[in-house]
C-alpha cells in the first residue's frame, strides 16, 4: 500500500509540473484528491489494514494529499502570475512614442492690435467703454447729427432690423452713450465690430471693426487732436512715422479731417502696402460738433472736444503686410498660425 501511494504521489507530482492551464490542473485534482480519486480511493482501503498499522499509513496518506493540495495551490498561482504578465506585457505603453502635438491657440491678429491700442490709449489717460452692435437709430445717427434724409446716411450703407433698429454702422454710436451718462471731463475709447452692407473684395467686409474716441472738457482744441493722433500714430507704426492731417467732413464733427500716416513699410515713396501713395489713410477726426453735445445735455459755451474713429482692420493689415482682408474673416489655421 505504502508503495502503491508512492507512485501515486509521484505519478501526480509529475502530472501537476507538466500541467499547463486551470483546466488540467483541476482535472488532475479530480483525478487524484476527488471523491473518486486515487488517493481517496487508499484512504478508503485504510480499514483492510490492522489497527496499529493505521495510524502511520494514515499519516502516510494524509500528508500525501497535503502536499498535493499544497502543489496544486502553487501551480494555480504560477499559473495566475504567468497570465497577468503575458497580460501586462501585450499591453504594454510605448512611452518612448512622440507625443501627440499640442495645438496652442493664440491671439488673432486684430486682438493683438487691439490689445496695443488700448494700451496706447489707457496709457493717455483714456477709459475703455463697450456699447451694443445692435443700435437704435438714434445712437447711430440721429444723436450724431445725421436727421433722416440727411444725405451722409448714403455713405454707410445699413443693415436694418426694424425701423429703428439696425447694426451699428460705426462706433460713434459710443459717443453718445458715453456722454449720457458721464459728464465732462471724458476720456475714452471703444474698440469693437461695426457692420456696413458692402460688397465683399479685398479691402471691403460687411463686418470691420473701429476704435472710437472722444475727448470732452474746457479748452479743448484741435491741437490736443493731433497731439494725441501723433502720438498713437508713433507708438504703433514706429517713431519716425509722419503724420498727415487732410480736411474732411463728417456730419458729427466741426472742424472735420481724414489722418494718413506714412507708410511704415517704404517711408513714403511709394510700395505695394500703400498702393504706391506713400500713405496710409487710417482714421476720420474732428471736433465735435456742438449739436452733438447739445445733444447729450453739454453745453457746447462751456466744454468742447474732439472725436476720432480709427480702423483697425487698417491697421492690422497694414503692419502684419496683409495683402486681403478676408484673410482676418476666414479662420483659415495656416493664416492664424502665423501670428
Ligand atoms: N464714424 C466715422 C466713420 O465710420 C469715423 C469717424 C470720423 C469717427 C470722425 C469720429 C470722427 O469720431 O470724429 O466713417
Amino acid at each position: 500500500m505504502k508503495e502503491k501511494l508512492q507512485t501515486i504521489k509521484a505519478a501526480a507530482q509529475n502530472a501537476l509540473a507538466a500541467a499547463d492551464s486551470e483546466n488540467i490542473i483541476e482535472e488532475l485534482r479530480v483525478k487524484y484528491l476527488g471523491k473518486k480519486g486515487e488517493l481517496t480511493a487508499i484512504l478508503k482501503q485504510m480499514g483492510s489494514l490492522s489497527p496499529e498499522e493505521r495510524p502511520a499509513m494514515g499519516q502516510l496518506v494524509n500528508e500525501a494529499k497535503q502536499e498535493l493540495e499544497t502543489l496544486i495551490a502553487e501551480k494555480k498561482e504560477a499559473l495566475k502570475a504567468k497570465a497577468t504578465e503575458l497580460k501586462l506585457r501585450a499591453e504594454t505603453i510605448d512611452i518612448t512614442m512622440p507625443a501627440k502635438e499640442i495645438n496652442a491657440g493664440g491671439l488673432h491678429p486684430l486682438n493683438i492690435v487691439i490689445n496695443d491700442m488700448i494700451d496706447i490709449f489707457q496709457s493717455m489717460g483714456f477709459d475703455v467703454v463697450d456699447g451694443p452692435e445692435v443700435e437704435t437709430d438714434y445712437y447711430n445717427f440721429k444723436c450724431l447729427n445725421v436727421p433722416e434724409d440727411h444725405p451722409a446716411r448714403d455713405m454707410q450703407d445699413t443693415f436694418y432690423l426694424a425701423e429703428n433698429l439696425l447694426l451699428r454702422t460705426q462706433t460713434s454710436a459710443a459717443q453718445i452713450r458715453t456722454m449720457e451718462t458721464r459728464k465732462p471731463p471724458i476720456r475714452v475709447i471703444c474698440p469693437g465690430r461695426v457692420f456696413r452692407a458692402d460688397e465683399v473684395d479685398a479691402t471691403h467686409s460687411p463686418v470691420f471693426h473701429q476704435l472710437e474716441g472722444l475727448v470732452v472738457d474746457r479748452g479743448i482744441t484741435m491741437c490736443d487732436l493731433k497731439g494725441v493722433l501723433e502720438q498713437f500714430a508713433r507708438e504703433i507704426y514706429g517713431s519716425d512715422t509722419k503724420v498727415r492731417f487732410r480736411p474732411s467732413f463728417f456730419p458729427f464733427t466741426e472742424p472735420s479731417v481724414e489722418v494718413d500716416v506714412s507708410c511704415s513699410e517704404c517711408g513714403g515713396k511709394g510700395c505695394r502696402v500703400c498702393k504706391g501713395a506713400g500713405w496710409i489713410e487710417i482714421l476720420g477726426a474732428g471736433m465735435v460738433h456742438p449739436n452733438v453735445l447739445r445733444c447729450c445735455g453739454i453745453d457746447p459755451d462751456v466744454y468742447s472736444g474732439f472725436a476720432f474713429g480709427i480702423g483697425i482692420d487698417r491697421i492690422t493689415t497694414t503692419r502684419y503686410k496683409i495683402s486681403d482682408i478676408r484673410l482676418l474673416f476666414e479662420n483659415d489655421k495656416r493664416f492664424l498660425e502665423q501670428f
